[in-house]
């Protein structure tokens, strides 16, 4: 069996390298040449615990082998990008062009899989294009989605022990795909059909999403009652069957951020608790910068000069290096229009950035007159709170205000 990955970046290249360290033959297919190259070297382009060892180990023992352009194979897996375009639409031309790439390789007995996090019908138009195209496979083909719900950091663990969801066209697909996951999976392969399967990885982010939003909205509630809301939100979820999130500076990234447009998008009358989530996570971040400039004015007044505001965090959730989607890093660019000099910005998690000048944390936590907490990262919890310094704690890193 010759398994086709198409897409070898965050999600592509682990599931692909897991199904090769199985033993099994994997092509994996990406655009970019110098990504290509890295892979055949034993090498990876990402970052991601314990990937080099898997990559390295599959493409020594000849079951990895990386290309730009696609082959005939036994099961393709579309792994492609799934970004917006214009105002929150989501574009799935990445994953149309590598089908596209496909149809002539196409053969009796294949089995067709996207992956890629796609709008609800994405799988049965991609199955319409095959169809138009080669309508001789028709019936003799399976075509399947399976979503990703992998956490970056423990991708490999969660790759193998992860429940997936499948759904298939038609039964017979779903069934063919279940027994691919069967090669490598630990957990439990749920059947489904192809718009349940899609809709299903479209609810899980948008269930966070709206969950946020909730501890978010409770935010600004308590900001203007006078009430701290990680102490209100600790005891409310003392009831047994409460358990309220925490709020933060906005929500980030590149899937809860990102996947709710893809069901505003097609049903905008219908879904507006997820669409209004979706907007007052954003205006979470709006509201965080300018409760920073309302405490340099405040300050500014008070003191007859311009405070040192210390911008702490710029990547989208604790701990990790990822600034895509970032609200921090939004905030931080909002705040900083005009007045650089007046700002230090600390992310302890890169060493640096093409726009903003980083500052040691130590460092910027003495300087400051204004200190805003915009991630919860584990070096600002070890910092002692200071009652001379205006302190903006978005984060909960002190759980007080
Ligand atoms: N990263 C995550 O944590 C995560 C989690 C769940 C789901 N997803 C979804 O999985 C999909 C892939 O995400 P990712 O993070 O791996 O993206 P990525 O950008 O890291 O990787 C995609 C790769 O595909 C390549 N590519 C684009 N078009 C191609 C084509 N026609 N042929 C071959 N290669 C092509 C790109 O060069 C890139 O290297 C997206 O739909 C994403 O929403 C991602």
């Amino acid at each position: 069996m010759l398994v086709q990955f198409i897409g070898l970046g965050y999600i592509g290249l682990p599931t692909a390298a897991v199904v090769a360290h199985k033993g099994v033959k994997v092509h994996g297919v990406n655009v970019n040449p110098h990504v290509v190259e890295t892979i055949n070297k034993g090498e990876i382009h990402i970052v991601e615990p314990g990937l080099r060892e898997v990559v390295r180990e599959s493409v020594e023992a000849g079951t990895l082998t990386a290309a730009t352009e696609p082959v005939a194979a036994d099961v393709h897996l579309v792994v492609v990008p799934t970004p917006f375009k214009g105002v929150y639409e989501p574009d799935i031309s990445f994953v149309e062009a590598a089908t596209r790439k496909l149809l002539p390789l196409l053969k009796d007995g294949d089995t067709y899989i996207i992956e890629s996090t796609s709008p609800v019908g994405t799988t049965e138009k991609m199955a319409e294009l095959i169809f138009r195209e080669r309508p001789e496979l028709e019936g003799r083909i399976s075509v399947a989605y399976c979503p990703e719900r992998v956490l970056p950091g423990n991708v490999l663990h969660e790759l193998v022990h992860n429940d997936r969801v499948i759904g298939g066209i038609d039964e017979a697909s779903t069934a063919k795909a279940i027994e691919f996951y069967r090669l490598f999976v630990e957990g439990e392969l749920h059947a489904t059909n192809a718009r349940t399967a899609e809709m299903c990885k479209l609810t899980e982010n948008s269930s966070r999403d709206v969950q946020i939003a909730f501890a978010n909205e409770l935010s600004l509630i308590c900001d203007k009652a006078g009430i701290n809301v990680w102490e209100l939100i600790t005891l409310a979820n003392k009831h047994p069957r409460v358990n309220i999130l925490q709020p933060g500076s906005g929500v980030g990234g590149h899937c809860i951020a990102v996947d709710p447009w893809f069901i505003v998008a097609d049903y905008p009358k219908e879904s507006r608790l997820i669409g209004t989530a979706r907007e007052l996570n954003n205006y979470k971040s709006f509201w965080c910068a300018e409760k920073i400039r309302n405490a340099m004015l405040e300050f500014e007044l008070k003191h007859g000069r311009k405070p040192l505001t210390a911008l702490m965090g710029l990547a989208f959730k604790p701990d990790i290096d990822d600034l895509r989607e970032s609200p921090a890093k939004y905030i931080a660019q909002k705040v900083m229009q005009s007045e650089q000099d007046n700002f230090l910005v600390v992310e302890p998690n890169i060493e640096e950035h093409s726009v903003f000048k980083l500052t040691d944390v130590d460092e910027a936590y003495e300087r400051a007159d204004i200190v805003a907490f915009l991630v919860a990262h584990k070096e600002f919890k070890a910092l002692d709170w200071r009652d001379h310094k205006v302190m903006l704690d978005f984060a909960g890193v002190f759980k007080r205000s």
